[in-house]
């Protein structure tokens, strides 16, 4: 009996060890990080150029390549042609014309595929970029350099806002202001959600959208940086966090099921305001003669969270008074 399990064991070690990856996984738009790597070297290229050195496009670009000294990817030792492909032709051409405009990388020119291969070249395998290719941004033509700015001083001088660094280190990122007026420009439904009454502060630069979304993609659904939803909020938001002796069913379901995420005209961002909120899901009052329906019920269940207090009849009516 020992000995067949055994033999079983060998046999589908070998099984997983010697398969050959199912050919379609090769095709899926993600790819493996080798295969990425490889694909995008071809788009910096610049066929028959040579690398004429930095100094050299100082010569004509004087202004642009002082400011891009303060920039994020000057710091990091990245140089004008690792972006705009070997400029020997460029320069002999005198500069860019209609003619002359495969002989330098113009992001403005190329298309989205090709310009992001640039950035991708380099990119592709980072963390957060790597979601990119399941995400709803590169299926609608965008661009990396519409919400990065690579040249000069970046105007993400608060860079700390993002990752707990100095402020004044240059970024490629935005200050949190300009990262969410950005993304509010596209998405018109937050952009009045976040003038409504009760919202997060997105509006007042506290938080931007990128703490709950991933602007670059994901497979969490909506781009958020979690698949649970309850966790992404817990996050900031531990005070909730159980387990509580008693669970408010719908608390551990989700917290959309009574809140918005982005903004309400609602108190607490509530979905739907009280007491319609809770006559959802549960009946009006049993004894409405001794207890008044108010028009809010969390004025006696206050703890409408989860609560530790048991209630005199059974479980708990989540009354911590
Ligand atoms: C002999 C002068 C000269 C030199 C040297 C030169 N350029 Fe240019 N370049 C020009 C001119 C002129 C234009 C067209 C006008 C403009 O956009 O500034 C141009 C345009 C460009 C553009 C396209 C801008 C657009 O419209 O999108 C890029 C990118 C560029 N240059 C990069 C470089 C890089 C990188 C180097 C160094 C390898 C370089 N240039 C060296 C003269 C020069
Ligand atoms: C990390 C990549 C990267 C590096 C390095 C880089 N650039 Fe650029 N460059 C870009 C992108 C992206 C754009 C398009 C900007 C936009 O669309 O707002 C651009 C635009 C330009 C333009 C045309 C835009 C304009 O404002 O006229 C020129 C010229 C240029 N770069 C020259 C240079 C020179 C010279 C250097 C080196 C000093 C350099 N670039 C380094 C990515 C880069
Ligand atoms: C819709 C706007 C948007 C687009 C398009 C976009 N980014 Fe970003 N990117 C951001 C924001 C916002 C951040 C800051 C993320 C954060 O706060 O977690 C960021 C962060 C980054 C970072 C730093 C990640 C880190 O580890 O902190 C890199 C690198 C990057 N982006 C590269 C790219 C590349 C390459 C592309 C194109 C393939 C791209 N981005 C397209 C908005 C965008
Ligand atoms: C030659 C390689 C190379 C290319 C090409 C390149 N980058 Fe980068 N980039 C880097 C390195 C190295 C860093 C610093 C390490 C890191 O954050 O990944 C960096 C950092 C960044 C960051 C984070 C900067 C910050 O503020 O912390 C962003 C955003 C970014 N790059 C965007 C882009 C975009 C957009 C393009 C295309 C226009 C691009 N990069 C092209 C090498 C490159
Ligand atoms: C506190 C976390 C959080 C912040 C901050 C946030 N979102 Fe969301 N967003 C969510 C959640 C959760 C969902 C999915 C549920 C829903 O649709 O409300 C979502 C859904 C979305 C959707 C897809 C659904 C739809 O209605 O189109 C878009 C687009 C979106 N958010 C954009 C943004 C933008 C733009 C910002 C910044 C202005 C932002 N979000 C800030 C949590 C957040
Ligand atoms: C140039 C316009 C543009 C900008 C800028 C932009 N988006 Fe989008 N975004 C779109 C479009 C178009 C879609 C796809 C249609 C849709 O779902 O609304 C989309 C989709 C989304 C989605 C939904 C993904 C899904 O699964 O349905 C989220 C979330 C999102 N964007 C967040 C952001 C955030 C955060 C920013 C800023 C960092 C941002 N967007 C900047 C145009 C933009
Ligand atoms: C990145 C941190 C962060 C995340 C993630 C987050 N929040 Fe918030 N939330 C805040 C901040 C900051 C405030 C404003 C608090 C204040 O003004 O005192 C807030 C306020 C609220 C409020 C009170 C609004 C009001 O008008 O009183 C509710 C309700 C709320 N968040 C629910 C959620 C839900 C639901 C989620 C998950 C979808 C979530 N939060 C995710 C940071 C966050
Ligand atoms: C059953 C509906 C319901 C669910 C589900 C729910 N909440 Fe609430 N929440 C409320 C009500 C009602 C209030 C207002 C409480 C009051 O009136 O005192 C509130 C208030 C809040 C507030 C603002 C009050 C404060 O402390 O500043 C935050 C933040 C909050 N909820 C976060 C969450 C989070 C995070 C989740 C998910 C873990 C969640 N809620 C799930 C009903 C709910
Ligand atoms: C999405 C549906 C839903 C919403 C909205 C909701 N609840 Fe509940 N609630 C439940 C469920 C499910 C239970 C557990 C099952 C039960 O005992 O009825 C529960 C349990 C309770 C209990 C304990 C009942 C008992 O007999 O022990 C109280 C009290 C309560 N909810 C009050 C509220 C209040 C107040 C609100 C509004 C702020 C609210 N609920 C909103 C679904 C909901
Ligand atoms: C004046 C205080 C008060 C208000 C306002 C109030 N409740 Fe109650 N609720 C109670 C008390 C007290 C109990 C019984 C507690 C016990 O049995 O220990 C209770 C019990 C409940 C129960 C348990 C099942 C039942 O019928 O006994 C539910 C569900 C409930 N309330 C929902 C609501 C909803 C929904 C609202 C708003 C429409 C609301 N309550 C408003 C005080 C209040």
């Amino acid at each position: 009996m020992r000995g067949r399990a055994l033999l079983l064991f060998f046999f589908f070690s070998a099984w997983f060890l010697f398969t050959p990856p199912l050919p379609g996984k090769d095709k899926s738009k993600a790819g493996s990080p080798r295969k990425i790597a490889q694909d995008f070297s071809k788009f910096v290229e610049i066929p028959g150029a040579e690398m004429a050195g930095a100094e050299q496009c100082a010569a004509c670009h004087a202004d642009l390549s002082k400011g891009f000294r303060r920039s994020a990817h000057a710091m990091q030792k990245v140089a004008c042609e690792q972006c705009h492909g070997a400029g020997s032709l460029h320069i002999a051409a005198g500069g860019y014309s209609t003619e002359s405009k495969d002989k330098i990388i113009s992001f403005r020119d190329r298309s989205p595929e090709q310009a992001n291969g640039v950035c991708l070249s380099c990119h592709a395998k980072s963390d957060h970029v790597r979601n990119w290719f399941s995400g709803a941004h590169q299926a609608q033509d965008m661009k990396c350099s519409d919400c990065h700015t690579i040249h000069g001083e970046t105007r993400g001088k608060t860079g700390s806002e993002f990752r707990g660094e100095a402020a004044g280190i240059p970024r490629a990122i935005e200050s949190r202001r300009q990262v969410n007026e950005n993304c509010l420009r596209c998405h018109q439904k937050q952009n009045a959600e976040a003038d409504l009454p009760y919202h997060h502060p997105i509006r007042e630069a506290k938080m931007s959208c990128s703490d709950c979304h991933d602007p670059h993609g994901g497979s969490a659904g909506n781009n958020l940086k979690l698949s649970n939803t309850n966790d992404l909020c817990l996050g900031c938001h531990a005070e909730y966090q159980g387990p509580f002796t008693f669970q408010h069913a719908p608390v551990t379901e989700s917290c959309l099921k009574c809140h918005s995420s982005h903004g309400s005209p609602n108190q607490n961002m509530l979905s739907v305001s009280q007491p319609a909120l809770c006559l959802q899901c549960h009946s009006a009052h049993h004894n409405g003669a001794s207890l008044p329906l108010v028009d809010r019920c969390t004025n006696c269940h206050n703890a409408i969270h989860g609560s530790d207090i048991p209630s005199a009849t059974g479980g708990s009516k989540f009354i911590d008074k």
